[in-house]
């Protein structure tokens, strides 16, 4: 078989070096006579991993003592009802949407809190909210964000500097491209099947002060899960597993510096080509906020992108169809899109392009 080149919105590709590791332990896992998939919460063997898993983030990200770590289940999307239920119903809880993801959050958070404001950003002039002066969340106690919107292609990455010091950061196509630190956040989370591994296991990241006393069911409790330290019921082993030798392997590539450099740099290379080409290709996304993650454009002619998608299948390249709802392409460049697959990318890319103007 030929070789592939996934750069799906994700799930998405994982290191080799990952999958030969996960290959291994399916038949043993160490020295347990048991496989990975075989091993117990309540083992020393899944404590370790999850010690291991906790060094890692703390290397990875530099947190303070105030910052506990959470592994979680259903995905990004049950954020949405853990959030608003672990809430103060006198808080003003914000919601700060510039795409799809915030925008189904903000629905689902209005479902259950009353005190919902929802600030819809006008995405030509996102500069405009994100400036230290910008007024308009402080009448929120907490602000809801998504640091990556996957479907357009919006990135904030200088959410550190914007007016508001309680933020909650739905970092579910980000974490770990580039560094920030959790001085104005409150919480963080990350369904793990883009940069972190593998779907099952949301990384979550909740500040001491913002953890209350509720009489919420007990998976509904976001103080209790925390102090139960991700282990209030049976966790899933299997993707927290895979969740340690990604990190691992971040650490081993350079951390979190690394996926930075080379999100700009690829990015680059491929926002400049779509720019340079503007005779045939676009991208509607306001230049400072165009996402390092996923790169979403447009050919400008009908019948084009779908034409492009289907010539980069025949050489291997896959997952490169924009959203459904959105159409066009999106070329996703998450921490395992490594320099050769990049290079045979862009090569593809030029070639395309060039042949189309010829
Ligand atoms: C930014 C963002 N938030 C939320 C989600 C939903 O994630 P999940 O399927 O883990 O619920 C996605 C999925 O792609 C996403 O990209």
């Amino acid at each position: 078989m030929n070789n592939i080149y996934n750069f799906s919105p994700g799930p998405s590709k994982l290191p080799q070096s990952v999958i030969d590791r996960v290959e291994n332990s399916i038949n043993h896992y160490k020295n347990t006579g048991k496989s990975i998939l075989e091993i117990s919460h309540r083992s020393n063997e899944f404590d370790e991993i999850l010690n291991e898993i906790n060094d890692n983030f703390l290397n990875l990200f530099n947190f303070s003592n105030d910052v506990n770590i959470l592994l979680l289940q259903g995905g990004a999307t049950f954020q949405n009802s853990l959030i608003p239920m672990n809430i103060d119903e006198r808080c003003k809880l914000g919601c700060f949407v510039t795409g799809t993801w915030g925008k189904k959050t903000s629905e689902d958070f209005s479902k259950i809190l009353n005190n919902v404001e929802i600030i819809e950003a006008n995405k030509n002039d996102l500069e405009h909210y994100l400036q230290k002066e910008y007024t308009g969340f402080q009448n929120t106690d907490y602000l809801h964000m998504t640091s990556n919107e996957t479907i357009e292609g919006i990135q904030i990455q200088d959410f550190n500097s914007m007016n508001h010091g309680n933020l909650i950061i739905d970092m579910s196509s980000d974490l770990g491209s580039y560094n920030f630190n959790f001085d104005n956040l409150s919480y963080v989370y990350a369904g793990a099947q883009k940069n972190m591994g593998i779907p099952g296991v949301t990384i979550c990241f909740a500040k001491d002060d913002f953890l209350i006393e509720t009489d919420n069911p007990k998976y509904l409790n976001l103080n209790l899960l925390t102090k139960s330290n991700s282990v209030l019921n049976t966790p899933p082993t299997f993707s927290i597993y895979v969740l340690n030798l990604v990190t691992n392997w971040m650490l081993e590539m350079g951390g979190v510096d690394y996926f930075q450099n080379k999100s700009i740099k690829q990015s680059k290379e491929i926002y400049d080509f779509i720019d340079e080409n503007s005779n045939v290709l676009s991208c509607n996304v306001d230049k400072k906020y165009r996402s390092k993650s996923n790169v979403v454009f447009n050919f400008l002619k009908d019948g084009q992108n779908k034409k492009f998608v289907d010539a980069a299948k025949d050489i291997g390249i896959i997952g490169i169809n924009g959203h459904r709802s959105v159409g066009g392409i999106r070329v996703s460049l998450f921490n395992s899109v490594d320099e050769d697959m990049f290079k045979f990318f862009m090569k593809f890319f030029k070639n395309y392009i060039s042949e189309l103007s010829n």
